[in-house]
């Protein structure tokens, strides 16, 4: 089936933007690119080399932010190993935030010594998903986070809360969100800069984002600060980012190519798309920084170095500003 001619874009930037004033929509958004972590940490193994040439070239795209390495047991999460060295052969290009993951006080101190630019620490609100991704329970991964947020600090580097099931646990089911505004004010008490929410398995709705945000004011959170991480599992991705962004939400996590999602999983995919995500935002007259062309080219480097189809749609079909001959 050939795809329909796009139609002309010729006006559209005026219609869009006063759209975006309607909907009170942000005028920018900064998006985390997590593909070389939670992307390929769920893909097979890929060279640290390889590891190094997507994340060198996704910080040529014009992202700002990039989830590059985890700090985490080697044997708990094997596609990690050899996070140091991928710190080490990345060129840093100034501007460019270089982020790690890290569960514990041990991964800290590894990312403290690659120097990265940011520390997340990852806390689920579910006790049951907590406990089987990182062997604690939440209230034992709270009091760790602030123990490494203090490391950190110490070494001058900024720490970011991630609660993650924020929207629904695998093993539990619905998390209330009163528990996961408990556990992200218990962070930011702990010292946390800044406090994102992971939608670990794509549970997430446009509903659900909304009354996470709400119970997150009742907490003093102010829901213009927070970042959102969304995992397309269930097809409600980007309905939950256009959600959020009506909240006036300015931070959104994606994976380049939709790279992750388990292998072992049928049907199960990875975060939202950042190709897809660009390619909206810039439609919708809300500034991303970057440059959508190089993105996709990414998009098909991940692809190539995860020798499997991914689900990036606008790597397929192409921008709708690319028209074809009728
Ligand atoms: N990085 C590297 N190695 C680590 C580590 C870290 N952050 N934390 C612990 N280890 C090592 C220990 O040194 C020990 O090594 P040894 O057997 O050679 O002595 C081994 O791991 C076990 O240590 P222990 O403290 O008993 O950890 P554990 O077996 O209870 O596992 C975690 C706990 C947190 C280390 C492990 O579950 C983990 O890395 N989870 C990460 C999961 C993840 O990344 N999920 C996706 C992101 S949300
Ligand atoms: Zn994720």
């Amino acid at each position: 089936m050939t795809a329909d001619p796009a139609p002309s874009v010729e006006g559209s930037a005026g219609a869009t933007g006063s759209l975006r004033r309607m909907s009170r929509w942000p005028a920018a958004v900064e998006i985390g690119e997590v593909g070389p972590r939670d992307g390929l940490q769920n893909e097979d193994p890929v060279p640290v080399a390889d590891r190094v040439r997507l994340i060198d070239a996704l910080s040529a795209t014009g992202l700002r932010r990039i989830e590059a390495v985890s700090f985490v047991s080697p044997a708990a999460i094997p596609p990690m190993a050899g996070a140091a060295e991928v710190m080490a052969g990345i060129t840093r290009r100034p501007g460019v935030e270089y982020r790690a993951l890290v569960p514990n006080v041990k991964g800290a101190e590894h990312a403290v010594a690659a120097a990265v630019d940011e520390i997340e620490v990852v806390v689920s609100a579910s006790d049951t998903h907590n406990r089987k991704n990182v062997r604690r329970s939440t209230d034992e991964s709270v009091a760790g986070a602030a123990e490494l947020t203090a490391l950190a600090h110490g070494a001058g580097i900024p720490v970011e809360g991630i609660v993650s099931t924020a929207f629904g646990c695998p093993y539990e089911g619905d998390v209330p969100e009163g528990r996961v505004a408990d556990v992200a004010a218990r962070l930011r008490d702990g010292g946390a800069d800044r406090l994102s929410f992971g939608d670990t398995t794509g549970m997430a709705t446009p509903g659900r984002v909304h009354a996470l945000l709400d119970a997150l004011e009742a907490q003093g959170i102010d829901p213009t600060t927070v970042g959102l991480h969304f995992h397309n599992t269930r097809g409600t991705g980007l309905a939950n980012v256009v959600t959020a962004l009506g909240r006036g939400v300015t931070r959104f996590d994606a994976s380049v190519g939709g790279l992750g999602g388990c292998p072992y999983a049928p049907g199960a995919t990875g975060n939202i798309v950042t190709e897809d995500l660009v390619h909206m935002l810039e439609d919708m007259g809300i500034a991303t920084g970057v440059d959508l062309d190089a993105l996709i080219d990414c998009a098909h480097l991940a692809q190539d170095l995860v020798g499997r189809e991914l689900p990036g749609q606008v790597m397929r079909s192409g921008p709708r500003t690319r028209t074809v001959d009728a």
